[in-house]
């Protein structure tokens, strides 16, 4: 990947996205199958599931500056201007849009986004604020049932078999759950908390394994350090500008661990394939050379407040 990355200045996300958007399609053409994406995450990925919670301001995204660019009919919980990447990816895999879990009238033939802004892989992470990873398991198992009684169990073990399961989740955990968390700091040196996150990770994975799922796409944690809020707390503390080297330290930490994960569990559970995405670099560059990308800007927010507009306000 790392070589074509170089040979087609193609982003190792496009390949990443590109990869698990093949693997949808190739199985959809042929005539009555059904092909479904199943999303699991945090605010990344959120399509407007926590609409639906009781949770504080800083967990939802139902006002507006989300939503402002207008592709969808004003907010719709996304934690972004228009779409996030699991419409895309669908889209790329001529898929409709995979609705959110809780939307009552949801249809789940195509798959179901579990994701939930604030959630993390433990769910100590933002307790009672967000649907956490276990819960959005809980719920895969409730579509399952559903899907069985709709599409018999023949069908449903077909449609599980040849769909795909995205995460795109843990930000949360080294953030609020642990930088955030001076209890949660004094309990655990940052390795022995890294274990802990993939720990629960592997076993999601393995879970979803056991219930007869196949195809997996991860995107990796970001330069958490670099982003706004983090920038604006080093600044904070130490008067200096610059990326949160800590929080960053922690995300690579988090990505190392589960590229050996993934490496050892592509050989322990058989007809298991993934793939997963470099975030970490792909962001990097993206925050470094924004023009390079078509933005003007790198390194501030758009919307909140503090000195990089990244507070939330
Ligand atoms: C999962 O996380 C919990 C904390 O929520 C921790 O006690 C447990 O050891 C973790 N499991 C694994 C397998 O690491």
């Amino acid at each position: 990947m790392e070589r074509l990355n170089t040979l087609f200045d193609f982003s190792i996300i496009s390949i990443a996205i590109f990869l698990v958007a093949f693997s949808l399609r190739s199985y959809a053409s042929p005539l009555e199958k059904t092909s479904a994406f199943f999303i699991f995450g945090d605010s990344t990925v959120d399509p407007g599931n926590n609409n639906y919670l009781q949770t504080i301001p800083e967990n939802t995204a139902a006002t507006k500056p989300y939503g402002q660019n207008g592709f969808f009919d004003g907010p719709t919980g996304r934690f972004s201007d228009g779409r996030v990447i699991t419409d895309f990816i669908a889209e790329y895999a001529k898929l409709p849009l995979i609705p959110p879990y809780l939307q009552p009238s949801a249809e789940f033939t195509n798959g179901a986004n579990f994701a939930s802004g604030g959630a993390g892989i433990l769910s100590e992470t933002n307790q009672g604020l967000v649907i956490a990873l276990q819960t959005q398991l809980k719920y895969f198992e409730e579509v399952q049932k559903t899907l069985s009684e709709k599409l018999g169990d023949e069908k449903t073990k077909e449609l599980i078999s040849e769909a795909v399961y995205f995460f795109s989740i843990g930000s949360n955990d080294y953030m609020g759950g642990y930088l955030g968390n001076p209890k949660m700091r004094e309990l655990h040196p940052p390795e022995e908390y890294v274990g802990m996150v993939i720990g629960n990770l592997t076993n999601a994975i393995q879970m979803l394994y056991g219930k007869g799922a196949r195809k997996f796409g991860f995107l990796s944690l970001s330069p958490l350090g670099c982003l706004p809020a983090f920038r604006a707390m080093k600044l904070e503390m130490t008067k200096e500008e610059g990326c949160f080297e800590e929080a960053s330290a922690l995300g690579l930490a988090h990505n190392n661990a589960l590229s050996s994960v993934l490496t050892s569990l592509e050989h322990l559970l058989k007809g298991l394939k993934y793939t997963n995405s470099n975030f970490y670099n792909w962001l990097s560059d993206r925050i470094q050379n924004p023009s390079k990308f078509g933005f003007k800007e790198g390194i501030n927010a758009c919307c909140g407040t503090g000195p990089f507009g990244g507070i939330y306000s």
